[in-house]
């Protein structure tokens, strides 16, 4: 039998369980919870699928706004719900999932670990390198499972961009740029006085660079490696209405955005963006990667994608056929009469006709 609380939940498979939730998470939609128009809570996303994971034979919720936990198991047909965190620790759970507040993480994982409870956690993993250190030691120490859920993993470029470049179409990749383009107007504000009360602006100040693994998870999401080292610069914010401001801000935070260089373990270079204040429709697309290979590019912008290299370019919005006419001097390129795009003449002596990459 288990038990599992609503803004805690999660089933310990999380892993299988993402592919459906990142699909879900990019078609947010009204709050049902409160009738807002801020995106609906991702917590309600996934408890909804743990609830229809075969391996679930309950789901529990728990908010420490019990009328939250109330409505969770009304709207989601769960099982129930519990009266505290502490509540759900002593009970015969096997798991519990963290979808609180991103900079409380931390301190929750680790005492669910250490109340041998498996653990599944909304990004980010933690706000410290003491509290990150906390949970590789308490998991190494209890040999539990803990999973942090980067949706990012799923997004279509990222899952494009891992299947060719373990097909090598890239060559070497030696330059990515991953981006969370999140602009404060476009539901952030929402978001932060949905959970955060008279003091949302002390919040909402969160240091973007606090929340990097949308980022950075959809670049490593498609390559193999690992960061080793970084530099950073912060945006100071001249908004002036509280938010970003240190006087305001209980993180001491006035950067409203911030761009990261890393140097990474096989020697190319990684570049990633948190921007909150930023003329970009991040309710049409919150995050773009880019991959750039010895053989061929790869950009994700918010309504189309380019497949590049010395030959061409393809834009996935017209299919993967050439983005528009030939430029002048492409050799063996014309621009077709019947479609005005650019196609390739005749394809070199014996090679197949050619179409984009797949
Ligand atoms: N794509 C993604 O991965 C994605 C998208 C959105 C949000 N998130 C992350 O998911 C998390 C939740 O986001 P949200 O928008 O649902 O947040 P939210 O602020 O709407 O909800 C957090 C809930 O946790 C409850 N809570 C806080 N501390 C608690 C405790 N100790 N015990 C019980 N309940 C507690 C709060 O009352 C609140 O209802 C955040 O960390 C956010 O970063 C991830």
């Amino acid at each position: 039998m288990i038990h599992w609380p609503e803004s805690l939940v999660e089933p310990l498979r999380a892993r299988r369980w993402h592919s459906e939730a990142s699909h879900t998470n990019r078609r947010a939609n009204n709050d049902v919870f409160n009738g807002s128009t801020r995106p609906r809570p991702v917590r309600g996303q996934f408890a909804h699928l743990f609830k229809l994971h075969p391996g679930v034979s309950a789901v529990y919720a728990v908010d420490e706004l019990p009328e939250r936990a109330s409505k969770a198991v009304e709207q989601l047909g769960l099982d129930g719900t519990m009266g505290s965190f502490d509540e759900l620790l002593a009970s015969d759970v096997d798991a519990v999932a963290i979808f609180t507040q991103r900079w409380t993480h931390g301190p929750l994982v680790i005492k669910a670990l250490r109340a041998g409870k498996h653990v599944y956690s909304a990004v980010p993993m933690a706000i410290s390198e003491e509290q990150i250190a906390g949970i590789i030691d308490a998991v190494r120490e209890t040999k539990l499972v803990y999973a942090m859920g980067e949706t990012s993993f799923y997004n279509p470029a990222t899952v494009y961009a891992r299947k060719q470049h373990a097909a090598g179409k890239f060559g070497r990749i030696f330059y990515t740029e991953g981006d969370y383009v999140h602009d404060m107007d476009l539901g952030f504000y929402e978001a932060y006085q949905y959970s955060g009360g008279e003091n949302w602006k002390a919040t909402a100040s969160y240091p973007p660079m606090l929340y990097p693994t949308h980022a950075i998870g959809g670049v490593l999401g498609a390559i193999p490696g690992h960061a080793v080292s970084v530099s950073c610069i912060g945006v100071k914010d001249d908004r002036g209405d509280g938010v970003f401001d240190k006087e305001v801000s209980m993180f001491d935070n006035d950067f409203s955005n911030a761009t990261a260089l890393f140097e990474m373990n096989d020697g190319g270079a990684m570049r990633t963006n948190e921007m909150r204040r930023v003329g970009y429709p991040s309710h049409i697309r919150e995050s773009r990667f880019r991959f750039f290979g010895t053989e061929a590019s790869f950009e994700q912008l918010a309504t189309t994608t380019l497949w590049q290299d010395k030959e061409g370019s393809w834009t996935s919005r017209t299919r993967w056929r050439p983005s528009r006419a030939c430029r002048p001097m492409t050799p063996r390129w014309r621009t077709s009469p019947r479609t005005s795009r650019c196609v390739h003449l005749r394809p070199r002596s014996g090679a197949r006709r050619r179409t984009a990459p797949r």
